[in-house]
């Protein structure tokens, strides 16, 4: 299948995606028995930073793989969306994890899939995913808007204080690379607010923020920021 993709990160997630879908086995992949909030596995909170999921309706934005949106269905009952740009990456989420009753796996843009959203979810969350990659605020916006009453948001990023990170305004996209599985560079854009940024992007929107987590990595250097907020 052939397919034209002009968003410079949907195109270099899609590259990415194609390349491990080739290199994967066709077997759906066992649940993972823990959410990951970071890079490193095994470390950062785990699923309880959403509160109770069971039975709530719970998107995630970037959904890559699907290992996620998958233990929150298969372990805490939550009614899953995984979202994700790049046909690869649905595909890849599809094999490993489609056959589980509760979730979804759909290709969409996840600030188009917002505005046209029909009905509200109680948890929004992204993790290394849509958060950063599209612009910040009026993906709040969207979010806040298809938010249920005392809904969840909460994202992990990249921390703005690692080092090589310059933090702006977070309105206008900074060139980055994103290095496939062969070992080439794919050029994306990605959205660095600062900490405080962040935090007031968010609030922006309504939302209230109720945690933020700075987690460093194992010399003490801040590495991903997890922040959580609540509708109202
Ligand atoms: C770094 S990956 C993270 C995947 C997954 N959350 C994880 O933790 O493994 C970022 C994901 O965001 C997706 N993405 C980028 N821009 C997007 C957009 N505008 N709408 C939906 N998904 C997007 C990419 O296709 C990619 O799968």
């Amino acid at each position: 299948m052939s397919v034209v993709v002009t968003d410079p990160n949907a195109a270099a997630w899609q590259a990415h995606s194609l390349q491990r879908l080739n290199a994967e086995g066709p077997e759906p992949r066992e649940i993972p028995n823990r959410m990951e909030w970071t890079r490193t596995p095994g470390q950062g909170p785990r699923a309880e930073l959403l509160g109770h999921v069971d039975g709530r309706m719970v998107i995630e934005l970037g959904c890559g793989a699907g290992h996620n949106i998958a233990h929150l269905v298969a372990m805490h009952g939550a009614i899953g969306t995984g979202l994700d740009v790049a046909w690869g990456q649905v595909q890849r989420a599809r094999r490993n994890y489609g056959h589980l009753r509760g979730l979804l796996f759909t290709i969409t843009d996840a600030c188009t899939s917002l505005e046209y959203a029909r009905r509200p979810f109680d948890v929004c969350y992204s993790v290394f995913g849509v958060v950063g990659l599209v612009p910040p605020l009026e993906l709040f916006s969207l979010v806040a808007e298809n938010l249920a009453p005392r809904g969840v948001l909460a994202f992990a990023v990249i921390h703005p204080d690692l080092a090589g990170q310059t933090p702006d305004a977070g309105d206008t996209p900074q060139p980055d690379s994103l290095q496939l599985p062969d070992g080439k560079q794919a050029r994306i854009l990605r959205y660095v607010p600062s900490r405080d940024g962040w935090l007031g992007l968010v609030e922006k929107t309504g939302l209230t923020v109720t945690d933020v987590l700075d987690i460093a990595d194992s010399e003490g250097a801040p590495e991903t920021l997890i922040v959580t907020a609540r509708k109202a």
